[in-house]
């Protein structure tokens, strides 16, 4: 008797918290923001600014608009909660996947939302050298300063990258039921830039 009472309040309870994440779910998404480039110059050891800089820039490194493509292992992540991509699909040879089930058979030239897939003329996975999932922000830090494993790019090279190329600026037009990376493109380019400029340094390991 006792634990049935138990139990229905405990559904009562349970169902009550679902409707109040029902209501979440709902509310339009607040895009979360990105501290400006000028918001760095009280910082005054150039060191400790750089610093600073990088780690404003990994809220959109590790945000899972980007991290879902630069997976640690061979198969990309989908959605906010960076699950395992269904159906099961590897990075293949080039980052377009295997032959059989290449990312153009399902992704599009651009986000086709009525099946929330999302869409770019050139969709593929990120190479395993610029995996950057389970890894610390150092670590990311390091390796994407490294040309042996960044695509040979130098610190200019790598803000073009970010400020020009289509799967990068992607992440802020995700399309239906994603979150878009936060602060805008022009905002993460000017971080990069600043970073770039104060000698492009990484948070101690
Ligand atoms: C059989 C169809 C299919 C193939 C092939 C496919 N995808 Fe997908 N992919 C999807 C669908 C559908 C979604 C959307 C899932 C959702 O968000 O509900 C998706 C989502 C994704 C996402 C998630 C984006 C995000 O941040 O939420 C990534 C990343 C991705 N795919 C990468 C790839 C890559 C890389 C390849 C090729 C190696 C590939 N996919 C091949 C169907 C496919
Ligand atoms: C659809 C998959 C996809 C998404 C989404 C994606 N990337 Fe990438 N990324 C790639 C691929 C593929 C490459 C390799 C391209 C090359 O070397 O020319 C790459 C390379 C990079 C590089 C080059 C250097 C390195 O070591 O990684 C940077 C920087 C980068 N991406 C940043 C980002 C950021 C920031 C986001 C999110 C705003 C993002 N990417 C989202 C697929 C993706």
């Amino acid at each position: 008797m006792r634990s049935g009472l138990l139990l229905s309040a405990a559904a009562g309870f349970g169902l009550c918290l679902a409707g109040s994440a029902l209501t979440l779910a709902q509310a339009p998404p607040t895009a979360a923001s990105l501290r400006p480039v000028e918001s760095f110059g009280t910082i005054a050891n150039q060191r400790d600014r750089s610093v600073a800089l990088f780690a404003e820039m990994g809220k959109v490194i590790q945000h899972p608009r980007c991290m879902n493509c630069h997976p640690a292992t061979e198969r990309p992540r989908q959605t906010d909660a960076r699950r395992l991509h269904q159906p099961l699909v590897v990075r293949g040879k080039d980052g377009h996947g295997a032959p059989a089930m290449a990312c153009t058979t399902c992704h599009g030239k651009q986000n086709y939302d009525p099946a929330r897939i999302p869409g770019d003329g050139h969709w593929a996975l990120a190479p395993a050298s610029m995996a950057w999932e389970g890894k610390s922000l150092a670590q990311i830090c390091e390796q994407l300063k490294d040309q042996n494993r960044n695509g040979s790019r130098d610190l200019a090279g790598l803000v073009k990258h970010v400020t020009t190329d289509t799967l990068v600026l992607w992440g802020w037009k995700p399309g239906a039921g994603r979150e878009p990376a936060p602060g805008t493109p022009e905002q993460f380019g000017a971080l990069m830039q600043a970073w770039a400029d104060t000698g492009a340094a990484c948070p101690a390991s």
